[in-house]
């Protein structure tokens, strides 16, 4: 099988590389197809001529996003749209990754695929476009909805936890937003699990349990061996982001279990990511 990966150079695309082995991989970046430009898209596909698009791309910085609206409905609405046009039109499946801030955290549940959505930031309404555009679109097509993202490729929460660590006593850091966070080399193989087994439809993938930001970096420095480091909790609004963020956005495993698929627990799944930033070097 081969297979497309657009936004092969992010944190997650990185990890899907390295961990996809039984196929061929195709990794493309923004300097081989802006995704905003269809004929750019087009022409990488037909070179490429892959079974599976594995579409990573998006504009990523939540705050930015605030700022400025039309880059992210460019990339994440239009830009998905294009791909998932020319998906159809050359009879390829396409497997795209989403938000758990679709969601407006209201919740007192885990939440279901079939939930409804009620993005709170530009992001979350962009990456909404990028799905709605999948699902009119793209002729076969999986979604992935993934959260709290980490991973040695990117520069990820913990990786800043651990580098204020260094010249701070005490780390302030949001304690009443609940999410899971998930590691993007698990990510990637469930991805790459679900692809090989031709799943369709919406599928949550996240590690299990679930925490704070706040007990997520704890976490981290304990693991680290940094615990000397105090994390102490301030509000949302303390933080004062630009962005809103839903207070609660934890995301069923059910969808992913019913493929026969389980993620170990975010705990475990940080220790094996400080083990990828000790072999990378970034942590000593
Ligand atoms: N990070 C999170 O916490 C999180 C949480 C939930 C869901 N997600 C979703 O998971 C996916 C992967 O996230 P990530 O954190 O791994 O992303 P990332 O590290 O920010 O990487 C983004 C990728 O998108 C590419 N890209 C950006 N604009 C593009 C354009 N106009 N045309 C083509 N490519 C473009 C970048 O290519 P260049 O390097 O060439 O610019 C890069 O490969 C995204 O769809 C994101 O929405 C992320």
């Amino acid at each position: 099988m081969r297979v497309l990966i657009m936004g092969a150079s992010g944190m997650l695309g990185t990890d899907l590389q390295q961990e996809w082995t039984q196929d061929k991989i195709i990794p493309a970046s923004s300097r081989d197809a802006d995704i905003r430009d269809a004929t750019q898209v087009r022409a990488l596909v037909n070179r490429a001529k892959p079974e599976w698009i594995v579409l990573t791309a998006a504009y990523t910085d939540v705050d930015g996003s605030e700022r400025n609206p039309d880059l992210a409905f460019a990339v994440n609405g239009q830009g998905t749209e294009n791909v998932a046009r020319v998906a159809n039109e050359l009879g390829i499946r396409l497997f795209y990754v989403s938000t758990d801030y679709l969601y407006d955290g209201n919740s007192t549940r885990p939440y279901e695929p079939a939930d409804p959505i009620a993005p709170l930031n530009v992001y979350g309404a962009s990456k909404a476009a990028g799905e709605k555009a999948v699902q009119d679109h793209a002729g076969a097509w999986c979604i992935a909805r993934t959260s709290w993202l980490f991973g040695a490729a990117g520069a990820s929460f913990p990786e800043k936890i651990l580098r204020a660590a260094e010249t701070q006593r005490e780390l302030m850091v949001v304690a009443d937003q609940t999410g899971s966070p998930t590691f993007t080399r698990d990510l990637a193989r469930a991805i790459r699990d679900l692809a090989r087994k031709d799943v369709r439809g919406i599928v949550n993938i996240t590690n299990a349990g679930a925490c704070t930001w706040c007990e997520f970096a704890g976490e981290v420095l304990r693991q680290a061996g940094r615990s000397s480091v105090r994390v102490s909790p301030i509000t949302t609004a303390q933080a004062a982001r630009l962005a809103r963020r839903p207070a609660y956005s934890v995301l069923s495993p059910a969808s992913l279990h019913a493929h026969g698929i389980t993620l170990r627990g975010w705990q475990d799944a940080t220790a094996a990511y400080l083990q990828d930033l000790r072999a990378c070097g970034k942590l000593s």
